[in-house]
């Protein structure tokens, strides 16, 4: 049995960052919406975070304690609104502050406690508050207070509850980790087990307990969440598990045939691709519009799967590279869906295979540290993101066989001279976007008449929110002068500095 954390999600920006520090310290941790916390399911469960949120606990509709929740005997640990939901369920006062706390605040230790035990005990730490803490419920004592907020911490006498008023989670707070650590270790008692060969052992009793001697099939991207799934079962199945490659025609320049070269030729596996490029791109002739092209390949993709998998007439299970970001974007109630992704529960209802997701309860930082541990080259771990609908999506306007060349070679040019000034680590995912607007241009003594060409390239930690990477102008130079002599068909190139949001990474 591994040790856990549920972190209840009341909303905040920053709740999967609680997630991910807590699991960096070595502690299985998981997102939880409250309503849905299951009280019959609580033998694993070390300790309860509640989250921030942008409620003020008087809101009409605001996100509730349950009481007993408090009452369970499990540690919990209030962040910001989830500090303000204990003291108010417990009868103490919150009020609103005339001034915001937002950013950087110094605090100042005034009782001892395990949350701050050996640390300095006066730090900056990040606020982001409208209400405060005014009087502590019965039971509980103030630990530590700031200029505008007198109980910036706080902890029950008896009960293992305590209450932040700022965000540990945020790297700015100083000793915020820290902080995170000695709740987990020294409050929670939590064994920290949660270890990339911990999760191979466990996946693999997992799943051969539930395969048994029956076949599974995957479908392979190339992109690192369905190689690492692939490697896994790999290592797990041998001989039972067979990855499927659809090559829709849409990925990066030479990516295809990268692909089949590794996962043929180096891991031996038993790859089955399949040149789907002509079905693909007569149906997609003639579409401009987003959702509509990305529904075509979603659905085709999907279509051409299902064909292949009659040939195996003893499959019984279908792997996904399914990540724990997709279940938390496409399942939790605080969640909006902006695009639909196409790799996320697209399958078929009448699709008769048993559904196995490995990775679903990892982030990505996790599978590519776990696809290096399963031997997976750097080259397709670290591979930069890649939407499952492909350079379709990256080429507005209608999709010709001429204007995929053009994002190719413009993407590879891009792809080499990030690589060249060494900003390949710096830059999360840089690509290039045919738009369908044609410009005049000059070349030699010619008059050109030819399409923009847009240049993406972002900063980003996990894709959810990104700002646009700060690019010398020197090198975007060299990519510009590049591509308009290199790619037929473009004659200006424009970079895009725009953050996410108010942008998406893709334009489409
Ligand atoms: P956006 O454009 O929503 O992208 O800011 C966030 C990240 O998701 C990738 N992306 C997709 N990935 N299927 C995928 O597997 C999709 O349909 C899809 N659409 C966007 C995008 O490349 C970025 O990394």
């Amino acid at each position: 049995m591994t040790d856990k954390i549920v972190v209840l999600d009341y909303g905040s920006q920053y709740n999967q960052l609680i997630v991910r520090r807590i699991r960096d310290l070595g502690v299985y941790a998981e997102l939880v919406h409250p309503t849905e916390f299951d009280y019959k399911d609580i033998k694993e469960i070390k300790g309860i975070v509640l989250s921030g949120g942008p409620n003020s606990v008087y809101d009409d509709g605001a996100p509730t304690l349950d009481q007993r929740l408090l009452e369970l005997k499990i540690p919990i640990l209030g962040i910001c609104y989830g500090m303000q939901l204990i003291a108010h369920t417990l009868g103490g006062k919150v009020v609103g502050h005339q001034k915001k706390e937002y950013g950087l605040t110094h605090i100042r230790v005034n009782h001892d406690n395990h949350l701050t035990d050996g640390l300095d005990q006066a730090f900056d730490v990040w606020m982001s508050h409208g209400d405060l803490v005014h009087t502590l419920p019965k039971g509980f004592i103030s630990l530590a207070s700031s200029q505008t907020t007198p109980n910036a911490m706080m902890m029950h006498v008896s009960l293992p509850i305590y209450g932040i008023q700022f965000h540990a989670e945020v790297r700015n707070t100083v000793n915020g980790t820290e902080i995170l650590d000695h709740f987990i270790t020294k409050v929670c008692k939590a064994d920290k087990t949660w270890t990339m060969p911990h999760f191979i052992e466990q996946k693999t009793k997992e799943i051969k307990d539930l395969v048994k001697d029956g076949h599974v099939i995957c479908a392979l991207s190339g992109g690192v969440d369905s190689s690492v799934v692939a490697a896994l079962l790999n290592h797990i199945l041998k001989d039972q598990f067979t990855p499927i490659f659809v090559d829709h025609g849409l990925l990066r320049k030479d990516e295809a045939e990268e692909v089949d070269q590794t996962f043929r030729n180096e891991f031996k596996m038993n790859l089955i691709t399949v040149n789907a490029k002509k079905r693909f791109l007569d149906l997609l002739k003639g579409v401009s519009d987003p959702e509509t092209k990305r529904k075509i390949i979603g659905t085709e993709f999907i279509r051409v799967f299902e064909e292949e998998v009659k040939n195996f007439k003893d499959a019984k299970y279908l792997a996904q590279g399914t990540l724990y970001t997709d279940v938390i974007e496409s399942g939790t109630k605080t969640a909006k869906t902006i695009k639909s992704h196409h790799n996320v529960g697209g399958l078929p209802k009448d699709m008769k295979l048993i559904l196995i997701e490995p990775l679903n309860t990892l982030f990505k930082d996790e599978v590519r540290a776990l696809g290096l541990l399963l031997g997976l080259p750097n080259a397709i771990v670290s591979r930069q993101p890649f939407p499952g609908p492909g350079l379709a999506i990256r080429i507005l306007g209608d999709v010709t066989e001429d204007k995929i060349r053009m994002v190719q070679d413009s993407d590879q040019i891009l792809r080499e001279e990030i690589k060249s000034h060494g900003l390949d680590k710096s830059i999360w995912q840089y690509f290039t976007v045919l738009t369908p607007l044609k410009t005049v241009g000059v070349m030699g003594d010619n008059r050109t008449y030819d399409h923009v060409l847009v240049l993406r390239a972002v900063t980003s930690i996990d894709g959810m929110t990104a700002d646009f990477a700060k690019i010398p102008y020197e090198v975007l130079q060299k990519i510009s002068n590049r591509i308009t002599n290199e790619v037929r068909g473009i004659n200006r190139v424009v970079y895009d500095i725009t953050s996410k949001p108010p942008g998406t990474i893709e334009w489409e």
